[in-house]
């Protein structure tokens, strides 16, 4: 494993950045979930970026890592999609993380609906896990974390969001290329509920990611790209390639 400390220096000493590999962003995050206690409380992203992370755990759970003990709360879901839906957040948690893992579904939390009181319902259901132990988050390129579009605040909470069209596009990708079809709205773990984990693991590959990503880790703290809020966190762990570290200038 070649995984390293990278030079790039976050703002806040309480970030890490591991430098790796793209092939092994998901065993380098799967050793950081792995330290995680068996009946953990686990935030798990959806998008791209965890999938190697998600295979990684399926393996050792093959090997014998104990799994099923966990929960699991996913950071947002499109407002609109059953999670019948293939397309939903609630499908490919489901498909693509609890069951592979054993996690059964009562121990599974996908926002659904549309109104506050649903949002609130989230935010009760995490609450009374006792909290999220360590959350996994991605990076939108615009500086999105979960669904939390620029211009979210440090106080947000789970909440029905409209979608940036730059996201919009970026997702068209899982609907058959047709912008139309994504979405308008979501709903997402604010900032605050996601600063509320004790630990938080971000990953990222690819060059699109640069920009966001050096902003949000040495730029200033502020609402145009809400994963600079990730600072303020006292436990943070960047596990990313050279090209989403590496932004051309
Ligand atoms: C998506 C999701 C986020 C995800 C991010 C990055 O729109 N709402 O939870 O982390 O954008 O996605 P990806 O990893 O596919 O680039």
């Amino acid at each position: 494993m070649t995984a390293q400390t990278l030079a790039l220096a976050p703002v806040s000493s309480s970030t890490r950045v591991i430098a790796c590999a793209t092939d092994e962003i998901g065993e380098v995050a799967a050793d950081l979930v792995a330290s995680l206690a068996p009946d953990g409380v686990l935030g798990v992203a959806t998008g791209s970026s965890p999938l190697a992370l998600y295979a990684a755990l399926i393996r050792r759970r093959a090997e014998g890592l104990a799994t099923e003990g966990l929960r699991l709360f996913a950071l947002d879901e499109y407002v609109g999609l059953s999670g019948d839906d293939p397309r939903s957040y609630a499908a490919y948690v489901r498909s693509v993380i609890a069951e592979p893992l054993g996690i059964p579904a009562s121990r599974v939390r996908v926002p659904s609906g549309s109104t506050a009181a649903d949002a609130e319902t989230y935010e009760r259901a995490i609450a009374a896990a006792g909290g999220v132990d360590l959350q996994i988050v991605g990076i939108g390129r615009n500086g999105h974390i979960g669904f939390n579009e620029p211009g979210s605040d440090a106080e947000t909470r789970t909440r029905v969001v409209e979608l940036d069209e730059s996201t919009r596009r970026a997702n068209a990708e899982h609907f058959g290329g047709d912008l139309s079809l994504v979405p308008t709205h979501a709903m997402t773990q604010g900032v605050a509920t996601i600063l509320s984990a004790r630990r938080i693991v971000l990953v990222a590959s690819g060059a699109a990611k640069a920009r966001a990503l050096r902003a949000a880790l040495t730029g200033p703290v502020t609402a145009a790209n809400p994963a600079s809020f990730l600072q303020r966190h006292p436990d943070v762990t960047v596990v990313a390639d050279s090209d989403a570290l590496t932004e051309d200038r």
